[in-house]
């Protein structure tokens, strides 16, 4: 291999130190971005250097599962790359069209939800992926700490922005950037900009949970930058003033995330395949035969504690029926069978707070990898007692 194909990128030197220092406080958002129409656009000179620093030369696709008003399609655009962008907003789309110069040099704009990347763009065909997701519900929320004017994504239903609940929030996440991780390629970096959360006395630092979310679906969490806002802000109040002392935020963070180079390594896969179980164990996704139908294998097969053999079709159409249960899952084991065929073993243990009694079951699947999304073949659950 030639000196240049190993390059991280193509900067010189200098730059090369320059960015590498941990907080970037140089950033500013154009005119023409001041202007635009959405709550939360991010620069596209933030874009423009996380590309140039974290695509390698020979690097063209750049996507943004959350896309907006298409930050990081235009930077990718203007670099002479290809971006792609999925959002669930139209209008969005639309304005995010007309900041392009035409959908040249393979750039897309897609109406999807995240969650079906996988629909839009082949596996292992990404080499970059920088994105903001929504943060949680709080464009629902009054903005105590500024006062500005509440703007929220509006009012679809597939709007990430509208979960209330924060662990149902983070596992649609996992979710997201799940699928993501199976369109990058091995070695590719995932870069997400976010800002930690506080609602009243509550603090979530947001950084750190996505990223935990992240590692539990295979991602290496690698390192953070720290976006310096402060320049944006001319109108901080004394939060808590005279009793609690609050923190104003005016930083937001660029969590550094990598896909694993050796893709095939079966702590990995395991990874990665733990997660999908427990997202097939969640009450959201049991409801959803959209969500279902995606990871079951068109012949899905699973042999039932009471002797009954279970279609992919009935499958779904149980797990639709039943009544809402958390479960927890321990003992998981994944041990490769042969290329893109893994036996996973497991214990699910529900803890009778959602309904019904606890009870414990074994369980086994074994995945396979069909057109590069992991999906169950066969499926066996039997009662266990501890
Ligand atoms: C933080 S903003 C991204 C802003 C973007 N980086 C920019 O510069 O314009 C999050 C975006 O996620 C979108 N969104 C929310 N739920 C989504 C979903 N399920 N799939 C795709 N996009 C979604 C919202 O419409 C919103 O535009």
């Amino acid at each position: 291999m030639s000196q240049d194909a190993r390059r991280a990128n193509s900067l010189d030197g200098k730059t090369w130190t320059r960015h590498s220092i941990s907080v970037w406080s140089d950033i500013r958002k154009s005119k023409e971005e001041l202007a635009l129409k959405h709550p939360a656009v991010f620069p596209a000179e933030l874009v423009e250097r996380l590309i140039e620093c974290f695509l390698p030369p020979k690097g063209r696709v750049v996507l943004d599962p959350f896309c907006g008003l298409g930050s990081t399609v235009v930077a990718a655009q203007k670099l002479g790359r290809s971006g792609i962008g999925l959002d669930i907003n139209r209008e969005y789309l639309e304005l995010a069209r007309a900041r392009l110069k035409g959908e040249e040099d393979g750039c897309r704009l897609i109406q999807a939800d995240a969650r079906d990347v996988l629909s839009h763009v082949e596996p292992e065909s990404v080499d970059l992926v920088v994105t903001s997701p929504p943060y949680w519900d709080v464009l629902t929320r009054r903005r105590t700490a500024d006062r500005k004017e509440v703007r929220n994504y509006g009012d679809e239903a597939t709007d990430l922005g509208r979960i209330s609940d924060y662990a149902e929030f983070l596992a649609a996440l996992r979710e997201v950037f799940g699928r993501v991780f199976e369109a990058l390629r091995p070695g590719a970096y995932c870069l997400v900009i976010v800002m930690d959360i506080r609602k009243k006395k509550e603090f979530h630092p947001f950084h750190a949970d996505l990223a935990a979310e992240m590692e539990k679906v295979g991602y290496i969490w690698d390192d953070l930058i720290i976006w310096d806002r402060r320049h944006e802000y001319n109108n901080f109040r004394p939060l808590g003033y005279p009793w609690v002392f609050r923190i104003n935020k005016a930083h937001e963070y660029v969590l550094i995330l990598q896909k694993p180079k050796d893709q095939s390594t079966q702590e990995a896969i395991g990874k990665q395949l733990g997660a999908l179980e427990e997202e097939l164990l969640r009450p959201d996704i049991r409801r959803s035969a959209d969500r279902t139908a995606a990871l079951l294998a068109d012949e899905f097969v699973e042999f039932g504690s009471s002797g009954r053999v279970y279609s992919k079709q009935d499958a779904i159409e149980g797990m639709a029926k039943e009544a809402p249960a958390r479960w927890v899952v321990s003992d998981f084991k994944a041990v490769p069978l042969d290329r893109g065929v893994v036996l996973v073993t497991y214990r699910a243990t529900r803890d009778g707070a959602g309904g019904g009694p606890p009870f414990e079951s074994l369980r086994s699947s074994v995945w396979r990898a069909i057109g590069g999304r992991w999906q169950i073949v066969f499926h066996q659950g039997t009662p266990a007692q501890r």
